[in-house]
């Protein structure tokens, strides 16, 4: 429903976008990620319309957006960075201008609002001017406008920016229940929002496309992905450090963070595949008293970092 190809901007002498190219097909939902500056807001203004590229080329549902702009923005919702324009107008009235500018039908537009407001529990602010809402609420106007025709694709740029936990969790819900029949882009600094609701991560760096896959392989992609943990006493730290480095399966123990008598060790496998069970009978065997062993995950901001800073 999205094929972006070889999309690039540039402002002056800055390429904020630089020859980014993807598809994404109706069902999925795409995390963007990447650094401030990155272009991700950049990307998503030329992609629902409101920003020229410099080169390159977006079709949404079909439609070209550079050549046939108004009937792109038709399945698009877009979540803008920041807060709503027209910040003098309430949430209630803002909502129903938006929904006359896209050409709904009197009788049409208040169910519309109705749902839209329910769906991001805007009840109580109704009628206080958006400017006096708190950046919470300002977000969830926002939302509000961009789902309020039920649009195929939805842009949102960092949806969850600015809002409680509990408004986190129930947006990133709504998300969910609405992505099988719509292509949804969210963009996030919140590396776990990524393995909570979408399906795909697109990491870029100054501009470039630097990751495109699953956010399991993104995490597979952590040194630490599969690593054993094991806390034990310090005084046997050092020989369980010799024994577990002798084994095949194991690249490396790092010796981590220890506290007053006791030892973390961090056992690293050779090639990322599971390893506690090895690591588990070696320390068994060898008749070492161990008050903790677990499998690490992998850390999602080292595989960030690396591919973002390091590369
Ligand atoms: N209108 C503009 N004029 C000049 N430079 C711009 C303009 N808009 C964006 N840029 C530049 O383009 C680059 C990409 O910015 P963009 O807002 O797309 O980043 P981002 O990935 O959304 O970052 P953030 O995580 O901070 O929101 C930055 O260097 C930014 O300063
Ligand atoms: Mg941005």
């Amino acid at each position: 429903m999205i094929v972006i190809s070889d999309l690039t901007k540039r402002f002056g002498t800055i390429t904020a976008v630089d020859g980014v190219s993807m598809t994404v097909a109706r069902g999925e939902v795409l995390g963007f990620l990447g650094p401030n500056g990155a272009g991700k807001s950049t990307t998503m203004r030329m992609v629902t319309g409101y920003l020229p590229p410099t080169a390159g080329r977006i079709e949404v549902c079909g439609h070209d957006v550079a050549e046939n702009p108004i009937a792109a923005r038709r399945h698009i919702g877009y979540l803008p960075e920041g807060a709503p324009l027209y910040g003098d107008m309430s949430p209630i009235t803002y909502l129903n201008f938006i929904a006359q500018a896209r050409g709904f039908a009197r009788g049409a537009i208040t169910p519309l609002v109705q749902r839209a407001v329910e769906k991001v529990e805007l009840q109580g602010v109704l009628h206080q001017p958006i400017d006096t809402l708190s950046k919470g609420f300002k977000r969830r106007v926002g939302l509000a406008q961009a789902m309020l025709h039920d649009p195929e694709v939805l842009i949102l740029d960092e949806p969850t920016d600015g809002l409680d936990p509990n408004q986190k969790r129930q947006v990133r819900s709504l998300i969910r229940d609405m992505s099988p029949d719509k292509v949804i882009v969210i963009s996030t600094h919140i590396l776990e929002e990524v393995e909570a609701v979408c399906t795909r991560a697109v990491i870029i760096a100054a501009g470039r496309i630097v990751f495109d896959g699953s956010p399991a392989e993104l995490r597979r992609r952590s040194a630490r992905h599969n690593a054993v943990s094991i806390r034990l006493g310090a005084e046997i730290a050092t020989e369980a450090k010799g024994l577990i480095e002798q084994m095949a399966e194991v690249a490396e123990v790092e010796v981590g963070e220890p506290e007053p008598g006791t030892a973390t060790l961090v056992v690293v496998p050779r090639d990322g595949r599971p390893i506690v069970h090895e690591v588990g009978e070696r320390v068994r065997s060898a008749g070492f008293a161990v008050n903790e062993l677990y499998t690490e995950r992998g850390e999602l901001d080292e595989v960030f970092y690396r591919l973002t800073v390091a590369h």
